[in-house]
Protein backbone atom coordinates (compact mmCIF):
# COMPACT_ATOMS: atom_id res chain seq x y z
CA UNK A 1 0.00 0.00 0.00
CA UNK A 2 1.29 3.41 -0.75
CA UNK A 3 0.06 5.91 1.49
CA UNK A 4 -0.03 10.02 1.93
CA UNK A 5 0.46 11.10 5.20
CA UNK A 6 -0.03 14.72 5.94
CA UNK A 7 1.21 16.61 9.33
CA UNK A 8 4.02 13.59 9.39
CA UNK A 9 6.53 15.57 11.13
CA UNK A 10 4.31 16.51 14.18
CA UNK A 11 3.44 14.72 17.38
CA UNK A 12 0.79 11.86 15.91
CA UNK A 13 1.67 11.85 12.61
CA UNK A 14 5.56 10.90 13.51
CA UNK A 15 4.58 8.49 15.24
CA UNK A 16 2.43 7.24 12.92
CA UNK A 17 5.04 7.39 9.54
CA UNK A 18 7.53 5.14 12.14
CA UNK A 19 4.87 2.34 13.04
CA UNK A 20 3.83 2.05 9.34
CA UNK A 21 7.10 1.75 8.52
CA UNK A 22 8.26 -0.59 10.78
CA UNK A 23 4.93 -2.65 10.94
CA UNK A 24 4.18 -2.75 7.12
CA UNK A 25 7.35 -3.86 5.26
CA UNK A 26 5.47 -3.37 2.09
CA UNK A 27 4.17 -0.11 2.71
CA UNK A 28 5.21 3.42 0.76
CA UNK A 29 5.03 6.53 2.95
CA UNK A 30 4.75 9.95 1.79
CA UNK A 31 4.46 12.69 4.30
CA UNK A 32 3.37 15.92 3.29
CA UNK A 33 3.40 18.48 6.05
CA UNK A 34 4.22 22.24 5.95
CA UNK A 35 6.76 22.53 9.13
CA UNK A 36 4.78 24.64 11.30
CA UNK A 37 4.17 25.54 14.90
CA UNK A 38 4.03 21.36 15.85
CA UNK A 39 6.59 20.11 13.48
CA UNK A 40 10.15 18.90 14.44
CA UNK A 41 12.10 17.73 11.46
CA UNK A 42 14.03 15.99 13.79
CA UNK A 43 11.04 14.01 14.73
CA UNK A 44 11.48 11.75 11.38
CA UNK A 45 15.60 12.12 11.38
CA UNK A 46 15.70 8.45 11.70
CA UNK A 47 13.75 7.82 8.72
CA UNK A 48 16.11 10.01 6.43
CA UNK A 49 17.45 6.96 4.29
CA UNK A 50 14.36 4.78 4.55
CA UNK A 51 13.85 4.14 1.04
CA UNK A 52 10.17 3.56 1.54
CA UNK A 53 9.61 7.05 2.95
CA UNK A 54 9.63 10.23 1.48
CA UNK A 55 9.07 13.65 2.51
CA UNK A 56 7.54 16.73 0.76
CA UNK A 57 7.18 20.36 1.90
CA UNK A 58 3.79 21.12 1.50
CA UNK A 59 0.59 22.75 2.36
CA UNK A 60 -2.59 20.65 2.30
CA UNK A 61 -4.36 24.09 1.23
CA UNK A 62 -2.56 24.20 -1.73
CA UNK A 63 -4.23 21.83 -4.66
CA UNK A 64 -0.53 21.19 -6.21
CA UNK A 65 1.35 19.22 -3.97
CA UNK A 66 -2.05 16.91 -3.09
CA UNK A 67 -3.46 16.67 -6.31
CA UNK A 68 -0.45 15.15 -7.87
CA UNK A 69 0.26 12.92 -5.11
CA UNK A 70 -2.89 12.30 -4.69
CA UNK A 71 -2.54 10.17 -8.44
CA UNK A 72 0.23 8.41 -6.67
CA UNK A 73 -1.29 6.58 -3.72
CA UNK A 74 -4.14 4.10 -2.68
CA UNK A 75 -4.68 5.88 0.58
CA UNK A 76 -4.50 9.14 2.47
CA UNK A 77 -4.41 9.38 6.14
CA UNK A 78 -5.17 13.75 7.33
CA UNK A 79 -3.62 14.14 10.33
CA UNK A 80 -2.16 17.56 9.65
CA UNK A 81 -3.88 20.37 11.76
CA UNK A 82 -3.41 23.30 14.00
CA UNK A 83 -3.82 21.85 17.12
CA UNK A 84 -3.41 24.36 20.27
CA UNK A 85 -6.65 25.41 21.53
CA UNK A 86 -4.77 28.01 23.31
CA UNK A 87 -3.83 29.85 20.00
CA UNK A 88 -7.09 28.99 18.13
CA UNK A 89 -8.95 31.18 21.01
CA UNK A 90 -6.07 34.28 20.27
CA UNK A 91 -6.33 33.77 16.47
CA UNK A 92 -9.19 31.42 15.22
CA UNK A 93 -8.32 31.62 11.03
CA UNK A 94 -5.77 29.57 10.71
CA UNK A 95 -7.52 26.93 12.39
CA UNK A 96 -10.50 27.34 9.80
CA UNK A 97 -7.63 27.57 6.97
CA UNK A 98 -5.29 24.20 7.75
CA UNK A 99 -8.06 22.34 9.39
CA UNK A 100 -11.59 22.93 7.43
CA UNK A 101 -10.19 24.34 3.90
CA UNK A 102 -7.33 21.40 4.25
CA UNK A 103 -9.19 18.92 4.97
CA UNK A 104 -11.85 20.03 1.80
CA UNK A 105 -8.74 20.66 -0.27
CA UNK A 106 -7.83 16.57 -0.17
CA UNK A 107 -11.10 16.01 -0.31
CA UNK A 108 -11.52 17.89 -3.95
CA UNK A 109 -8.22 16.31 -4.52
CA UNK A 110 -9.75 12.56 -4.38
CA UNK A 111 -12.69 13.05 -5.87
CA UNK A 112 -11.36 14.69 -8.72
CA UNK A 113 -7.79 13.07 -9.02
CA UNK A 114 -8.15 9.45 -7.33
CA UNK A 115 -11.69 8.45 -6.65
CA UNK A 116 -10.34 5.13 -5.73
CA UNK A 117 -8.35 6.27 -3.03
CA UNK A 118 -9.04 6.02 0.91
CA UNK A 119 -9.06 8.71 3.38
CA UNK A 120 -8.63 8.16 6.62
CA UNK A 121 -9.35 11.86 8.89
CA UNK A 122 -7.78 11.48 11.94
CA UNK A 123 -10.58 13.72 14.23
CA UNK A 124 -11.03 13.87 17.96
CA UNK A 125 -12.86 13.94 20.89
CA UNK A 126 -12.87 17.93 21.63
CA UNK A 127 -15.48 18.01 18.80
CA UNK A 128 -18.38 16.21 21.00
CA UNK A 129 -17.49 18.94 23.74
CA UNK A 130 -17.70 18.47 27.69
CA UNK A 131 -19.49 15.54 29.19
CA UNK A 132 -20.67 15.04 32.99
CA UNK A 133 -21.63 11.89 33.14
CA UNK A 134 -21.29 9.14 31.11
CA UNK A 135 -18.96 8.76 27.40
CA UNK A 136 -19.91 9.98 24.27
CA UNK A 137 -20.91 7.20 21.12
CA UNK A 138 -20.22 8.23 17.43
CA UNK A 139 -23.67 8.87 16.88
CA UNK A 140 -23.71 11.80 19.60
CA UNK A 141 -24.35 15.03 18.55
CA UNK A 142 -21.35 17.78 18.08
CA UNK A 143 -21.12 20.74 20.33
CA UNK A 144 -17.36 21.75 20.14
CA UNK A 145 -16.60 24.39 22.61
CA UNK A 146 -13.44 26.41 21.17
CA UNK A 147 -12.35 27.26 17.61
CA UNK A 148 -10.28 24.48 17.12
CA UNK A 149 -12.86 21.74 18.18
CA UNK A 150 -15.22 23.53 15.88
CA UNK A 151 -12.65 23.87 12.85
CA UNK A 152 -12.17 19.90 13.01
CA UNK A 153 -15.91 18.97 13.63
CA UNK A 154 -16.78 21.29 10.44
CA UNK A 155 -14.05 19.26 8.57
CA UNK A 156 -15.54 16.00 9.65
CA UNK A 157 -19.43 17.30 8.36
CA UNK A 158 -16.93 18.10 5.01
CA UNK A 159 -15.64 13.92 5.09
CA UNK A 160 -19.43 12.25 5.76
CA UNK A 161 -21.07 14.82 3.49
CA UNK A 162 -18.55 13.75 0.39
CA UNK A 163 -19.06 10.18 1.54
CA UNK A 164 -22.59 10.38 0.97
CA UNK A 165 -22.73 12.86 -1.98
CA UNK A 166 -19.79 11.36 -4.17
CA UNK A 167 -19.67 7.89 -2.36
CA UNK A 168 -16.28 8.16 -1.49
CA UNK A 169 -14.19 5.77 1.01
CA UNK A 170 -14.16 8.20 3.61
CA UNK A 171 -13.43 6.87 7.43
CA UNK A 172 -12.89 9.33 10.40
CA UNK A 173 -11.22 8.49 14.06
CA UNK A 174 -11.80 10.51 17.49
CA UNK A 175 -9.48 9.90 19.39
CA UNK A 176 -8.52 11.12 23.12
CA UNK A 177 -5.73 13.18 23.99
CA UNK A 178 -2.17 11.34 23.13
CA UNK A 179 1.00 11.01 25.37
CA UNK A 180 4.59 9.82 24.01
CA UNK A 181 7.35 11.16 22.71
CA UNK A 182 7.98 13.49 20.07
CA UNK A 183 5.49 16.17 21.00
CA UNK A 184 5.58 19.87 20.91
CA UNK A 185 6.67 21.02 24.53
CA UNK A 186 3.50 23.46 24.88
CA UNK A 187 0.93 21.08 25.28
CA UNK A 188 0.65 19.79 29.03
CA UNK A 189 2.61 16.65 29.56
CA UNK A 190 5.84 18.07 27.77
CA UNK A 191 5.88 21.45 29.14
CA UNK A 192 5.12 20.12 32.65
CA UNK A 193 8.43 17.86 32.09
CA UNK A 194 10.68 20.73 30.68
CA UNK A 195 9.66 23.35 33.08
CA UNK A 196 10.14 21.06 35.66
CA UNK A 197 13.53 20.46 34.93
CA UNK A 198 14.49 23.75 34.86
CA UNK A 199 12.42 24.42 38.11
CA UNK A 200 10.17 26.81 36.30
CA UNK A 201 7.07 27.74 37.56
CA UNK A 202 3.78 25.30 35.59
CA UNK A 203 0.84 26.96 35.26
CA UNK A 204 -2.43 24.91 35.63
CA UNK A 205 -5.53 26.62 34.65
CA UNK A 206 -8.25 26.71 37.30
CA UNK A 207 -8.34 24.67 39.59
CA UNK A 208 -6.86 21.87 37.87
CA UNK A 209 -9.87 19.59 37.61
CA UNK A 210 -10.47 19.31 34.11
CA UNK A 211 -10.37 15.78 32.96
CA UNK A 212 -8.94 14.11 30.22
CA UNK A 213 -8.70 10.66 28.91
CA UNK A 214 -5.07 9.86 27.94
CA UNK A 215 -4.16 7.30 25.32
CA UNK A 216 -0.77 6.34 24.28
CA UNK A 217 0.18 7.93 21.10
CA UNK A 218 1.27 3.97 19.90
CA UNK A 219 -2.07 2.46 20.74
CA UNK A 220 -3.59 5.80 19.02
CA UNK A 221 -1.57 4.80 15.58
CA UNK A 222 -2.50 0.99 16.05
CA UNK A 223 -6.38 2.16 16.09
CA UNK A 224 -5.79 4.44 12.82
CA UNK A 225 -3.59 1.70 10.80
CA UNK A 226 -7.01 -0.32 11.89
CA UNK A 227 -9.30 1.61 10.25
CA UNK A 228 -7.00 2.55 7.34
CA UNK A 229 -6.87 -1.55 6.67
CA UNK A 230 -10.49 -2.39 7.84
CA UNK A 231 -12.78 0.31 8.79
CA UNK A 232 -15.56 0.85 6.49
CA UNK A 233 -16.33 3.10 4.31
CA UNK A 234 -18.66 6.19 5.92
CA UNK A 235 -17.94 5.11 9.44
CA UNK A 236 -16.63 7.03 12.58
CA UNK A 237 -14.51 5.08 15.02
CA UNK A 238 -13.69 6.49 19.20
CA UNK A 239 -10.84 5.61 20.11
CA UNK A 240 -10.10 5.66 24.13
CA UNK A 241 -8.04 4.23 26.42
CA UNK A 242 -10.41 4.88 29.08
CA UNK A 243 -7.57 6.56 31.34
CA UNK A 244 -9.75 9.55 32.59
CA UNK A 245 -7.63 11.57 34.91
CA UNK A 246 -7.56 15.33 36.33
CA UNK A 247 -5.03 17.59 34.74
CA UNK A 248 -3.59 18.04 38.68
CA UNK A 249 -3.17 14.92 39.15
CA UNK A 250 -0.93 14.18 35.94
CA UNK A 251 1.65 17.18 36.74
CA UNK A 252 1.49 15.72 40.17
CA UNK A 253 2.57 12.30 38.75
CA UNK A 254 5.22 14.02 36.61
CA UNK A 255 6.50 16.22 39.05
CA UNK A 256 6.99 12.78 41.60
CA UNK A 257 8.77 10.56 38.81
CA UNK A 258 11.09 13.74 38.34
CA UNK A 259 11.45 13.95 42.33
CA UNK A 260 10.48 17.99 42.04
CA UNK A 261 8.44 19.83 44.47
CA UNK A 262 4.78 20.53 44.26
CA UNK A 263 5.14 24.02 44.86
CA UNK A 264 6.30 24.32 41.00
CA UNK A 265 2.84 24.07 40.57
CA UNK A 266 1.09 27.87 39.99
CA UNK A 267 -2.84 28.07 39.38
CA UNK A 268 -3.84 30.52 36.58
CA UNK A 269 -6.86 32.20 35.12
CA UNK A 270 -8.94 29.57 33.68
CA UNK A 271 -8.85 28.95 29.47
CA UNK A 272 -12.13 30.13 28.53
CA UNK A 273 -14.73 27.34 27.37
CA UNK A 274 -12.71 25.27 29.04
CA UNK A 275 -14.42 22.18 28.67
CA UNK A 276 -14.47 20.05 32.53
CA UNK A 277 -14.11 16.68 30.92
CA UNK A 278 -13.93 14.37 28.03
CA UNK A 279 -15.35 11.09 27.74
CA UNK A 280 -15.86 8.10 24.71
CA UNK A 281 -17.17 5.17 24.16
CA UNK A 282 -14.64 3.11 22.10
CA UNK A 283 -17.04 -0.08 21.98
CA UNK A 284 -17.37 0.03 18.56
CA UNK A 285 -13.78 -0.08 17.14
CA UNK A 286 -13.15 -3.07 20.04
CA UNK A 287 -15.79 -5.06 18.67
CA UNK A 288 -15.39 -4.40 14.71
CA UNK A 289 -12.06 -4.28 14.38
CA UNK A 290 -10.55 -6.18 17.78
CA UNK A 291 -8.49 -2.91 19.03
CA UNK A 292 -7.38 -2.42 22.26
CA UNK A 293 -5.19 -0.77 24.48
CA UNK A 294 -1.69 -2.35 25.10
CA UNK A 295 0.00 0.59 26.84
CA UNK A 296 -0.47 0.64 30.82
CA UNK A 297 -1.04 4.71 31.41
CA UNK A 298 1.33 4.70 34.72
CA UNK A 299 4.03 2.67 33.60
CA UNK A 300 4.24 4.16 30.23
CA UNK A 301 3.27 7.79 31.10
CA UNK A 302 6.48 7.75 33.63
CA UNK A 303 8.60 6.28 30.15
CA UNK A 304 7.30 9.06 28.95
CA UNK A 305 8.68 11.68 31.38
CA UNK A 306 11.81 9.48 31.24
CA UNK A 307 11.94 9.80 27.47
CA UNK A 308 11.85 13.48 27.19
CA UNK A 309 14.75 13.59 29.81
CA UNK A 310 17.01 11.56 28.48
CA UNK A 311 16.36 11.35 24.73
CA UNK A 312 18.78 12.93 22.18
CA UNK A 313 16.00 14.44 20.95
CA UNK A 314 15.68 18.39 20.85
CA UNK A 315 13.11 20.73 20.37
CA UNK A 316 14.39 22.96 17.39
CA UNK A 317 14.63 26.90 19.36
CA UNK A 318 12.32 29.14 16.86
CA UNK A 319 9.62 26.95 18.25
CA UNK A 320 10.53 27.39 21.81
CA UNK A 321 10.47 30.70 21.53
CA UNK A 322 7.13 30.77 20.81
CA UNK A 323 5.42 28.79 23.60
CA UNK A 324 3.11 30.62 25.33
CA UNK A 325 2.65 31.43 28.96
CA UNK A 326 0.68 31.37 31.34
CA UNK A 327 -2.30 32.81 29.38
CA UNK A 328 -1.50 32.39 25.83
CA UNK A 329 -5.09 33.14 24.34
CA UNK A 330 -4.31 36.70 25.07
CA UNK A 331 -0.77 36.28 23.46
CA UNK A 332 1.07 37.31 26.27
CA UNK A 333 4.43 35.84 25.41
CA UNK A 334 6.31 35.74 29.58
CA UNK A 335 8.25 32.47 28.69
N1 LIG B 1 -2.51 15.45 20.25
C1 LIG B 1 -3.64 14.87 20.64
O1 LIG B 1 -3.80 14.55 21.83
C2 LIG B 1 -4.72 14.58 19.65
C3 LIG B 1 -5.83 13.81 20.05
C4 LIG B 1 -6.82 13.49 19.11
C5 LIG B 1 -6.68 13.93 17.80
N2 LIG B 1 -5.62 14.69 17.43
C6 LIG B 1 -5.52 15.12 16.03
O2 LIG B 1 -4.33 14.55 15.52
C7 LIG B 1 -3.75 15.42 14.57
C8 LIG B 1 -2.28 15.67 14.91
O3 LIG B 1 -2.17 16.22 16.21
P1 LIG B 1 -0.74 16.48 16.84
O4 LIG B 1 -0.91 16.59 18.29
O5 LIG B 1 0.25 15.52 16.29
O6 LIG B 1 -0.42 17.92 16.24
P2 LIG B 1 0.98 18.66 16.02
O7 LIG B 1 0.67 20.10 16.20
O8 LIG B 1 2.05 18.04 16.83
O9 LIG B 1 1.30 18.36 14.49
C9 LIG B 1 0.54 18.87 13.44
C10 LIG B 1 1.36 18.79 12.18
O10 LIG B 1 0.55 19.21 11.08
C11 LIG B 1 1.32 20.08 10.26
N3 LIG B 1 0.40 20.96 9.55
C12 LIG B 1 -0.49 21.84 10.08
N4 LIG B 1 -1.17 22.45 9.10
C13 LIG B 1 -0.71 21.96 7.93
C14 LIG B 1 -1.01 22.21 6.57
N5 LIG B 1 -1.92 23.13 6.22
N6 LIG B 1 -0.36 21.52 5.62
C15 LIG B 1 0.60 20.61 5.96
N7 LIG B 1 0.94 20.34 7.22
C16 LIG B 1 0.30 21.00 8.20
C17 LIG B 1 2.24 20.81 11.22
O11 LIG B 1 3.35 21.36 10.55
C18 LIG B 1 2.59 19.70 12.19
O12 LIG B 1 3.71 18.99 11.76
C19 LIG B 1 -4.61 16.67 14.54
O13 LIG B 1 -5.49 16.58 13.46
C20 LIG B 1 -5.38 16.62 15.85
O14 LIG B 1 -6.64 17.23 15.72
C21 LIG B 1 -4.64 15.02 18.33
Amino acid sequence: MKILVTGGLGFIGSNFCRYIISKHPDYEVTNIDKVGIGANPANLKDLENEKRYKFIKGDIRDPEPINKTIKQVDAVVNIAAETHVDRSIADPTPFIQNNTIGTFTILEAIRKHNDKAKLVQVSTDEIYGEIHKGSFNENDMLKPSNPYSASKAAADMFVIAYHKTYSLNLAITRCTNNYGPYQIPEKLIPKTIIRALKNRPIPIYGTGQNVRDWIHVQDHCKAVDLVLRKGESGEIYNISAENEIPNIKIVRKILATLHKPEDLITFVEDRPGHDIRYSLDSSKIRSKLGWKPRFPFEKTLEQTVHWYVNSEWGWKPLATQRILHPTPWKLRDTH
